[in-house]
């Protein structure tokens, strides 16, 4: 077969200034070594998200300069809505500035003190304003997703079965939704199979309780059932969207990813009542429910950016370029999350630095010298992010996995540009044995990765755990 070739040539160029290893040992340090307090001028390729990252293409920025910046009415409203309703056949769709409002607005409507909301896995930002109404977020995933080296093509489906029995628990009384996450971010980008989601969304219709999908990742979803379930191998990608969205009663949306754009999201459903509810809110934080916070230019660029998506040669390209980072290094030994996910690459930090101890924090010593050996910016999610300070002991409480997320921006990056990443882990790889943990400096007492700063520990003192 022809080799799988970026499906797109450059127009515009963003210059990376090149740094060396000594420069970047100086930023670090006064970064507090913490990836969110770099200048991103300082990074030579920046894999710390995909959402919001994607290069625009040359109808996007044409489509700009159509944008309408009526407050009321705008023409890009309708453009956007007919696209977003042509995409989910969802008749009511609002617009919100990035996927957590759309959340935020969902959540604060259907969800009362001790209603549940179920879930394949919660990104951290749903599960936050779940529990804000003073709900409970459940993850559900499959058994045959939770084991990091194992390959299964659906790693991101939910289980059925518990949420039959979450359903038997609480009673429907008490759910007013259940969601599912194409693709699974939390657990490693992973796909949702449109057998998985049939059977849930029978589960839903059976017990009358609205399923919701968080479609930040839908084409890419698709992409996966088109190529690795039994039966969809010749359907185009955009009827496959079309079907999850069917088995569906509602979605939320962030255009940051699969929209292509760099701002947007919205929220979609068929409930006519509710949207009025919805837009209520939307108006008191967001804005008009023609804008929702947004300029009627980024409306357009989502509405083509959501057309792009579905190109079956951009998905060949966009998934074939993740597998080829996440092979090559797997091909050498270097422990990862298995299969390559669509978006990103996590790197089992646990396994990659087994001689630091989980209290020394091995997937920030990862992420460091990923940064000091090639400028490479991957994000830390393991017990910096998800564990604690035990207040009385002083003790790191390690989270459940140690992980290195490295999230490919859209169209961003060429695939020498991947080689070069895949040739820095190696060669951190190589030398993973001279590398020490960190400790946490200084910390605020919640979501204390953004702002954190930590110390490196001396290479002699880290004793195997
Ligand atoms: N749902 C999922 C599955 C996400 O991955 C994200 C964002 C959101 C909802 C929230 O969307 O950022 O537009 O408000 N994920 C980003 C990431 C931040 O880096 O994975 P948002």
């Amino acid at each position: 077969m022809a080799e799988i070739i970026e499906p797109f040539r450059i127009k515009v160029v963003e210059p990376i200034r090149m740094t060396t290893r000594v420069q970047r040992e100086e930023m670090l340090r006064e970064a507090g070594y913490n990836m969110f307090k770099l200048r991103s001028d300082d990074v030579l390729i920046d894999l710390l998200t995909d959402s919001g990252t994607s290069a625009m293409s040359a109808e996007q920025w044409g489509a700009l300069m159509r944008g309408d910046e009526g407050y009321a009415g705008s023409r890009s409203f309708f453009r956007f809505r007919d696209v977003v309703h042509e995409l989910t056949g969802f008749e009511h769709v609002i617009p919100t500035h990035q996927g957590r409002a759309a959340e935020r607005i969902l959540f604060e409507t259907v969800c009362s003190p001790g209603d549940v909301v179920p879930n394949n896995t919660h990104f951290d930002t749903t599960r936050a304003n779940v529990e804000a109404t003073g709900a409970t977020a459940i993850d559900l995933p499959a058994p045959h997703g939770l084991v990091p080296g194992e390959p299964h093509p659906f790693k991101g489906d939910m289980d059925v079965a518990a949420l039959e029995a979450t359903i038997d628990e609480h009673g429907v009384d008490r759910i007013p939704l259940v969601m599912v996450t194409v693709t699974n971010n939390t657990g490693g980008g992973q796909p949702v199979s449109m057998a998985n989601l049939r059977e849930v969304s029978a589960v839903c219709r059976r017990a009358g309780i609205p399923l919701y999908l968080d479609a930040c990742r839908f084409a890419e979803n698709a992409w996966f059932i088109k190529t690795r379930e039994e039966g969809w191998g010749d359907t185009p990608v955009k009827e496959i969207a079309r079907a999850m969205f069917a088995l569906a009663d509602g979605c939320t949306m962030s255009a940051k990813k699969d929209g292509l754009a760099n701002i947007g999201g919205f929220l979609a459903s068929q409930d006519a009542e509710l949207t009025r509810q919805e837009e209520n809110l939307l108006i008191l934080t967001e804005g008009f429910p023609t804008y929702g916070g947004l300029a009627g230019r980024d409306l357009e660029a989502i509405a083509v950016g959501l057309e792009e998506v579905l190109d079956e040669d951009y998905l060949a390209y966009r998934v074939a370029s993740v597998r080829y980072l996440g092979e090559h290094l797997a091909k050498q030994g270097v422990p990862i999350m298995r299969p390559p996910g669509g978006h990103a690459i996590y790197l089992d930090a646990a396994a990659f630095l087994d001689h630091i101890p989980r209290s020394r924090l091995p997937g920030q010593a990862l992420t460091a010298e990923l940064y000091l050996a090639g400028g490479i910016r991957g994000c830390e999610i393991g017990t910096v992010m998800f564990g604690h300070t035990d207040p009385e002991t002083g003790e790191e409480v390690p989270s459940r996995m140690e992980l290195v997320r490295l999230a490919i921006p859209r169209r961003v990056y060429t695939e020498s540009q991947i080689k070069y990443v895949i040739d820095v882990i190696l060669e951190v790889w190589e030398q993973r044995r001279s590398l020490a943990g960190y400790r946490i400096a200084e910390q605020a007492p919640v979501l204390r990765h953004f702002t954190a700063r930590f110390e490196p520990l001396a290479a002699t003192s880290s004793a195997p755990s």
